[in-house]
């Protein structure tokens, strides 16, 4: 089994990244997007989004971490991917499923779905690009409209290249709304043998094992489950059976000093209540700290409030 934490934009940086891979349970790791225009970008925007870069393309823990781009013109697409290798990305991934209005009016995510031959003529000419030992993987969502197409979409990405294929089970025009449609996988599996990466709604271990058990499959990424429970990849391999909650808020004040030193304190405040909102779905003890928090704005009354309150 191979267990991937998923890219968010705005959620999952570097800093969530180093700390949910030294937990463990975590196999591999994407970065938030990189949207590519026409220009090739300088190496500031590539050692932002991934810092890892530095660091042999891994987290502190060893974690692999792929480099995220995302847009709609072939060239630009391969370039930046060759930028980001020169840089040390050891791998790529395109993302062809984000549902932002912006993005995919600038002709990049989800938009893509619409066609087979403008995926497939992206994903080639990267791939084409690439030295052959950097794999390139590929991120979708079933459809833009209507899942009706999947197959020939998954089966275009096997054609061009890939080496992987993730498939968030939603359209875009499901958004975000529940169900996700697992029950596809099965049905595309039949036409594709490389590897599928399976995601959306693997909330906790009950829809991992439901999930595994109607799609038959190895590879799974977790998103919004991971940061709600950082727990979830280590209790999905059978490797964790504590109080999960006592392990996870001593890693709230580690979590607001990275971000505060990587980022800044505005920055730090923010994505620690953030991160609070997320971890209230899984523990009702986050959902009352974040009412403690909630209405500090400066650095040091928050680290202080945080470390009284997760000291409890
Ligand atoms: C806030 C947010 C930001 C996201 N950003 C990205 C992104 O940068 N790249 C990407 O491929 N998917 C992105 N996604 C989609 C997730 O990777 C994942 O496919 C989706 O959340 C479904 O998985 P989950 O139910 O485990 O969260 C984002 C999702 C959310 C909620």
């Amino acid at each position: 089994m191979k267990l991937y934490l998923a890219p968010m934009d705005g959620v999952v940086d570097w800093v969530m990244r180093d700390l949910l891979t030294r937990i463990g349970g975590i196999d591999q790791c994407v970065t938030e997007f990189i949207r590519v225009v026409d220009v090739v970008y300088p190496d500031h925007v590539f050692y932002k989004r991934c810092p890892e870069l530095k660091t042999g393309g891994k987290t502190a823990s060893g974690t692999p971490v792929f480099v995220q781009i995302l847009g709609g013109q072939a060239e630009p697409m391969a370039l930046n991917a060759l930028k980001a290798i020169e840089l040390g990305a050891i791998g790529i991934d395109i993302n062809f499923g984000c549902p932002a209005k912006t993005v995919n009016r600038n002709d990049g995510g989800a938009t893509l779905l619409k066609s087979c031959d403008r995926i497939n003529d992206i994903v080639k000419s990267v791939k084409k690009r690439m030295p052959d030992h950097i794999p390139l993987t590929v991120k979708i969502r079933l459809g833009y409209d209507t899942a009706s197409k999947c197959i020939d979409i998954a089966k275009s990405i096997e054609d061009a290249g890939a080496d992987l294929l993730t498939i968030h089970c939603r359209t875009k025009m499901d958004g975000y709304k529940p169900p996700a449609y697992w029950d596809w996988i099965p049905k595309i599996r039949e036409h594709v043998k490389m590897d599928l990466v399976v995601n959306g709604d693997i909330w906790n271990l009950e829809d991992y094992k439901k999930c595994q058990d109607l799609t038959g499959e190895s590879q799974f990424m977790v998103g919004r489950g991971a940061v709600a429970d950082p727990f979830i990849f280590q209790k999905i391999k059978g490797a964790y059976f504590e109080n999960s909650w006592m392990d996870t808020k001593k890693l709230l004040p580690t979590f607001f000093e990275s971000s505060y030193q990587f980022h800044s304190e505005n920055f730090a405040i923010t994505r620690t209540k953030q991160w609070l909102k997320s971890l209230s779905l899984s523990y009702p003890e986050a959902s009352s700290i974040f009412q403690n928090v909630k209405t500090i704005t400066t650095g040091n009354e928050f680290i202080d409030k945080l470390q009284n309150l997760t000291n409890q």
